[in-house]
């Protein structure tokens, strides 16, 4: 297979989009890792699909341990694409992809090593005319971000001369409290400016979460309500069916807060509760997500232990199939305290949200896989309804399903039919898919994509990142001197202990979705 493979078939369609990637080199540190084969190859693939990557100066260089040749990879990449890319397979495009595809070995500290991928990023720029432009992505373990990144620099990889450019994605988990998270941020300002660091959050390549901000500042309807005096709460529900499966090791050691909580959730809160940016520049928007996420109220220890609620799974069956009970999983410690559920009130503390709690659950092993914002408004005043059947008005909810069957649906009252006069709920409906159809997605392509245009706005900035850790913080401080009298506390395919429901119980309210 030579790279003028396939150029025609590609170059014969238009793009999808007004533009491309520019010319640039992905190179990949985690080469023979799960995410490059099941994410970023696929997304390489579905980005190539789309006629987004540029056919003069497209280079795909993947790092690993094993030693392997170039064919060898791509052969390993290409075995199971097919099942990753979310829609039908067509080989031209792997045909175009594979050949701009090249492997380099060595381990993250060797200085052979990047003097061979040196070698290999001068081959892509004159043999494939990347124009020396680098798009470097860590998907390895976070102890490594800051030697590989020293690395780099001592080689002189980060160098940005002649209008080249080099950027450099890193992935979660990024530290696993907020020391770790500072120590991580300096670690790497040492090497690269912040304009060249690109935080990865998987949440922001999905569409739904991306339509957030559109939702709230193209409308004209939704904006002036969105806030204290028209929103009673804001309910976030992130439940999957899985178990831990093969990542016991991993999830022993983080738990669900660390998890999802201040990245994936977090993401999600400050979408919602930012104010309305000056404009969709990167550092505009992430003013605002990070003025939002530094006005949610710190816990104190007592605040800990009644506002937040921890969970592990024992045996059940979840989704359709039986599972152990979490101490039983691989890799995971017979007599484990680590949560596998968490539910948690909080506060943001300014003009728009006082007093409106926003309520949030995220577990494994729970009845139904669904992740959703339902924003609870007000209830209208019962006066007018006294003498009728109807015993209480209900409130309207704005509920965002961010995934499966992604959509949009706003819950009202409309009078049943009849004589009497009774209040029933109806649904206004939007479902992506129906509308707009489905594009095959992995929800790394946007990512990378944006990654290679140079913007950052889906990327979490060093400020982003300490602002949510210092929210969770001081609830990792307090698990940690106070072990979890009862786990396992809730069976694989229920919907998270009780004590989740009496969070919002005590507030005269409940979740929305009871998930079963
Ligand atoms: C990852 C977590 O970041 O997100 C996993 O480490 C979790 O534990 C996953 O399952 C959820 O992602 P998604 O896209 O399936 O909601």
């Amino acid at each position: 297979m030579s790279v003028a493979d396939g150029i025609e078939h590609l170059e014969s369609a238009v793009p999808i989009a007004g533009r491309k990637a520019p010319p640039c080199a992905v190179v990949i540190f985690g080469a023979a890792g799960d995410l490059t084969q099941r994410k970023l190859v696929p997304s390489l693939y579905n980005l190539a699909n789309q006629r987004l990557l540029t056919s003069t100066g497209t280079a795909v260089i993947g790092i690993g341990r094993r030693e392997i040749g170039d064919l060898e990879f791509r052969e390993h990449l290409g075995r199971e694409l097919a099942g990753h890319i979310g829609g039908s397979f067509d080989p031209g495009v792997w045909n175009w992809l594979a050949p701009r595809t090249s492997y380099v070995r060595g381990n993250f500290d060797e200085p052979e090593m990047y003097a061979r991928l040196a070698e290999a990023l001068e081959r892509a720029r004159t043999q494939l005319g990347t124009q020396g432009n680098v798009l470097f992505y860590l998907a390895v373990a976070p102890e490594y971000f800051g030697l590989i990144a020293r690395n780099l620099k001592e080689h002189g990889l980060l160098d940005e001369r002649d209008g080249e450019w080099r950027r450099v994605i890193v992935e979660k988990p990024f530290g696993h409290d907020l020391g770790s998270a500072r120590a991580l941020n300096r670690e790497l300002s040492e090497t690269l400016r912040e304009s060249q660091v690109y935080r990865i959050d998987h949440y922001l390549g999905k569409e739904t979460v991306q339509n957030l901000m559109v939702l709230r500042f193209s409308n004209a309807i939704f904006e002036p309500i969105w806030n204290r005096r028209y929103i009673d709460h804001v309910q976030i529900t992130v439940a999957e069916t899985l178990g831990v499966e093969k990542r016991g090791g991993y999830y022993d050691k983080a738990g669900a807060l660390r998890d999802m909580v201040p990245n994936h959730i977090f993401q999600l809160i400050s979408l919602v509760a930012m104010e309305p940016p000056i404009s969709f520049q990167a550092d505009a928007v992430r003013d605002e997500q990070c003025k939002a996420l530094r006005a949610i109220q710190p816990y104190s220890p007592e605040d800990v232990q009644r506002k937040v609620v921890r969970g592990q799974y024992a045996a059940g069956m979840a989704g359709g199939r039986q599972l152990p009970e979490y101490r039983a999983e691989h890799a995971v410690d017979p007599g484990s305290s680590t949560e596998t559920f968490v539910a948690m009130k909080l506060a943001i503390d300014n003009w728009r949200w006082s007093d409106v709690p926003f309520y949030l659950r995220v577990g494994k092993a729970l009845p139904r896989r669904t992740t959703e914002i339902a924003i609870q408004f007000r209830r209208p005043p019962m006066m007018l309804f006294r003498n009728t059947e109807v015993d209480r008005t209900k409130s309207n909810v704005l509920v965002i399903r961010i995934q499966p069957d992604e959509g949009i649906a706003l819950k009202f009252g409309a009078k049943v039919p009849g004589a009497s006069l009774r209040l029933g709920s109806v649904y206004m409906d939007f479902s992506y898919s129906d509308h707009f159809g489905s594009t095959p997605a992995t929800g790394y392509e946007r990512l990378l994509f944006d990654g290679m245009l140079g913007d950052q706005t889906l990327f979490q900035r060093a400020d982003m990142v300490e602002a949510s850790w210092a929210v969770v913080d001081p609830i990792l401080a307090l698990w940690k001197t106070l072990p979890p009298a009862h786990f396992p506390n809730y069976h694989a395919g229920t919907s998270g202990p009780a004590e989740a429901n009496e969070l919002l119980e005590r507030d005269g309210r409940h979740w929305r979705n009871n998930l079963d």
